[in-house]
Formats: structure tokens, C-alpha cells, sequence
């Protein structure tokens, strides 16, 4: 069978590098696809802007399952081109995919099923969001209502901040259109986690819990980044938490998509805040997590093929999915600078060596190949990732093999798992 994935960064490096262990597949084709993933896939460029043009080479090269990485190209409607031409492909609708391309529509939607989430008031021209923070006062979070590459929130301590924060969105729009309404959001305390789901659109099956590292710097310091490292599974969410996120949670959800019309399939990305026994969603995603899925996809038992197929087909409830009961850890090596500006094409040594130990692959970000060099080209640029018996031994080799690696500038956190192992 052939495949096509649809991305370039870490979270398709670990997608293909995952499938291409299932014994149905032939060949897979990426778009762009990385230089990590070259000796598993074939990269080919694609026009993505062109969903037309994606679906003639799926039908071209006779390619049965398209798995999509990126929530941009979901929410320009790949899934519903695909639909329409009988094509098969893994992931949600553009109408199912608002539930991250609007956080409007996906808090309403928490607050119309009663699907627990923070207080929040959408507002579409500054005055209303003005007077909302001056009358609730800080801390207050302050979200662009659409796609923003992940950096549409402000978590503002003061109110000073979040109405900078206000007059930065919708007022100099920048984040262009994403800004022009903005969600405005009770501040929630407590421990974030995962839940990565399975969804077929009525079976829902969960993945392993993992924690991402949204701080820059050690002991969560610094800004926010796209993520500087994860670790699964996360010992915050107890087999007991994980039974009531998918009770009062996942399955009210993909329940409520139903009922709107917007019928999900895929996999739903629930960002949730644990207090004691409480959880709330921070938001959800309609796509795999990156890192997350660097560290969710190593400990996954069943052929990822079998359980794609079954989401895009409505047969999930036949397939059984297994995980292995070990533990898996992410270090993000970064340029240095990120996630502000840095400098790109620095040449990167230590890769085969570290590939080479047991237990350890280093997935692809931001690279890009010169001759034969393998070259920086991206704010994240690595993903040095290994499994292990528990969290500590997955750590332990992680670590050992960033030290292996080197370029100019390379930065990266190095405490990674910290809250998972803060009591050992
Ligand atoms: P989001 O893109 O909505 O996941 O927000 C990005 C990050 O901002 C989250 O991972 C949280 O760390 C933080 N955040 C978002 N909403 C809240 C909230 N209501 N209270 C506290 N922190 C939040
Ligand atoms: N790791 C956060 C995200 O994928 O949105």
C-alpha cells in the first residue's frame, strides 16, 4: 500500500517513521517531507495551496491513506477534497477542524454541551474587550480567535498586559485576521497534560497522556515556544483522571461535533489543566501534537496503518489499539535564539552517532540538507527522542544522545520530564 503524509517538521518525521513499520505498507510519499525522513519516504513538493493538485497525485500514484500533520492545510479543507473524490484520508473535515481554527466556536461549543472549560467572553471590537478586562481585572488570558502558529495567547499577569495584549490583536492585527476577534479567558492554576485521541467520529480510543514543555528555559522560565520537549506517559494523569477526561470530555465532544454536523475523524488533541481532581480543556487541536507525538507514537503497540484506515473509515470500534508499558522522552534541540530570530544553515555532527544507540531516534524539524551536510533550517530543529523502562531511563538516553550532537548556538532544556520525576 502507499501512503501519503502531508507535513515537514518532527510530528511528521515520527508519523512516517511509525507507519513505515507497518508490514501493509509499500511506499511512502511525504510532502515536504525533511532529510531525516529520506531513507523511510520518498519527499516530493507539492503545491499545498493547491488542494486539487494534492488530490490528482493521490489518485495519480494510486496512494490509499493520506495522513495530514499541519491544522493549516485541515482547515483549508485537504479532508473534504479528498472526501469528495473517494479518496482516503486521515483527519477532520474543514467544518470539524473549527474547533482549533476558531477558539470562538470551540468554546462555545464547550459551553452549549457543558464540557468543562475556563470562563471565557468573545469580543469583537477592543471597547467590549477593554471593558471586560478593566471590569474582571488580571490574571486574564487574552487568545486571537484563529490559527496563529501557536502564539495567538497571552497569558497576561497584569491588566497592562492584556490590554497591550488586546490592542496588539485587534488593533494592529498581528496576527492578521487570526486577532480581529479575540477570546478572552478566565486564568486557570494547575498541572497541563495531553490526550491525544483516535476517532473514527463515534468510537473514541485514547492515547498514552503526555506533557509538553512550553517554556524556553529550564524550570519553565523564558517564553513560550512551540514546544521544547515532552515526555509519555504523564504520571499527572492518573488511570483515573484519564477515565474521566474521556467521560466528560472526549466523548461529549466528538458526541457534540455530531450533533453540530461537523462530524470529527481523526485525531482530537485535548490541551487540558489538572487541579487536584479537577480538569479543565485549555483548548483542543485537530491534529497530532508536536512533540507530543514524538513521544506518544514510540509507545504505541498496534500498526498505526490498521488505525488510521479504521478512523477514515468508520470502523474503529474493530481495532484494537495496544501500548507498550514503557515510558518514552523528547528533548527539543533548538537554535540558538528561538523562539525569536536565529541563525539558519549551521552545519549539525553527532546525528549517525547518536541514531546509532539503542533505543534512540533523533526525528527531524527544522533541517535541510547541503551536499552531503545536514544543515540547521529551523527555530526546532531536533527532536532527540528515546524509550526506556520508565521515565528516567528514557531521560537518561535522551540526554545522552543530544550530547552527541552539536551545532553552533544549539540550545536546548535540560530538564525535560522534571515534573514527572520531581518526587522521585
Ligand atoms: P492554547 O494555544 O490555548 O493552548 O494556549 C497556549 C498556552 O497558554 C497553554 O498551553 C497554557 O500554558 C496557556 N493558557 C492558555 N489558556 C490558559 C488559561 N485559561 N489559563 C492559564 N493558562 C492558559
Ligand atoms: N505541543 C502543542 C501543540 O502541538 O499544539
Amino acid at each position: 500500500m502507499r501512503i501519503l503524509v502531508i507535513g515537514g517538521g518532527g510530528r511528521e518525521h515520527a508519523l512516517v517513521w511509525k507507519l513505515a513499520q507497518s508490514p501493509k505498507v509499500d511506499k511512502i510519499y511525504v510532502c515536504p517531507g525533511n532529510p531525516g525522513m529520506k531513507n523511510l519516504a520518498e519527499c516530493v513538493a507539492l503545491p499545498l495551496t493547491d488542494l486539487e493538485a494534492v488530490a490528482d497525485f493521490a489518485e495519480k500514484e494510486s496512494i490509499a491513506l493520506t495522513v495530514v500533520g499541519p491544522e493549516a492545510t485541515l482547515v483549508a479543507g485537504i479532508v473534504d477534497v479528498f472526501n469528495k473524490r473517494g479518496l482516503t484520508i486521515f483527519g477532520p473535515t474543514a467544518a470539524a477542524a473549527e474547533i482549533e481554527g476558531s477558539k470562538a466556536f470551540s468554546k462555545q461549543l464547550m459551553a452549549k454541551y457543558g464540557i468543562p472549560t475556563a470562563f471565557f467572553k468573545i469580543c469583537e471590537d477592543i471597547e467590549t474587550a477593554k471593558a471586560y478586562i478593566m471590569e474582571k481585572g488580571a490574571p486574564i488570558v487574552v487568545k486571537a480567535d484563529g490559527l496563529a502558529a501557536g502564539k495567538g495567547v497571552v497569558v497576561a499577569m497584569t491588566e497592562a498586559e492584556a490590554l497591550a495584549a488586546v490592542d496588539d490583536m485587534m488593533g494592529d492585527l498581528k496576527f492578521g485576521g487570526a486577532g480581529a476577534r479575540v477570546v478572552l479567558e478566565e486564568y486557570m492554576e494547575g498541572e497541563e497534560a495531553s490526550l491525544l485521541a483516535f476517532t473514527d467520529g463515534e468510537t473514541i480510543v485514547p492515547m498514552v497522556a503526555a506533557q509538553d514543555h512550553k517554556r524556553v528555559y529550564d524550570a519553565d522560565e523564558g517564553p513560550n515556544t512551540g514546544g521544547m520537549g515532552a515526555y509519555a506517559p504523564a504520571p499527572v494523569m492518573t488511570d483515573r483522571l484519564k477515565e474521566k477526561c474521556v467521560e466528560l470530555v472526549l466523548k461529549p465532544t466528538i458526541a457534540a461535533m455530531k450533533a453540530e454536523g461537523r462530524k470529527y475523524q481523526g485525531c482530537l488533541y485535548a490541551g487540558l489543566m489538572i487541579k487536584g481532581e479537577d480538569i479543565k480543556v485549555v483548548e483542543f487541536n485537530a491534529r497530532f501534537g508536536d512533540p507530543e507525538t514524538q513521544v506518544v507514537l514510540p509507545l504505541l503497540a498496534s500498526d498505526l496503518v490498521e488505525v488510521m484506515l479504521a478512523c477514515a473509515q468508520g470502523r474503529l470500534h474493530e481495532v484494537k489499539v495496544e501500548w507498550s508499558d514503557s515510558a518514552a522522552v523528547c528533548v527539543v534541540m533548538a537554535s540558538g535564539g528561538y523562539p525569536g530570530s536565529y541563525e539558519q544553515g549551521l552545519p549539525i555532527t553527532g546525528l549517525a552517532e547518536a541514531n546509532s544507540l539503542s533505543d534512540t531516534i533523533v526525528f527531524h524539524a527544522g533541517t535541510k540538507e547541503i551536499g552531503d551536510t545536514i544543515v540547521t533550517a529551523g527555530g526546532r530543529v531536533l527532536g532527540v527522542t528515546a524509550t526506556g523502562s520508565d521515565i528516567r531511563a528514557a531521560k537518561d538516553k535522551a540526554y545522552a544522545a543530544v550530547k552527541l550532537i552539536d551545532f553552533k548556538d544549539a540550545h536546548y532544556r535540560h530538564d525535560i520530564a522534571w515534573r514527572a520525576l520531581k518526587d522521585k
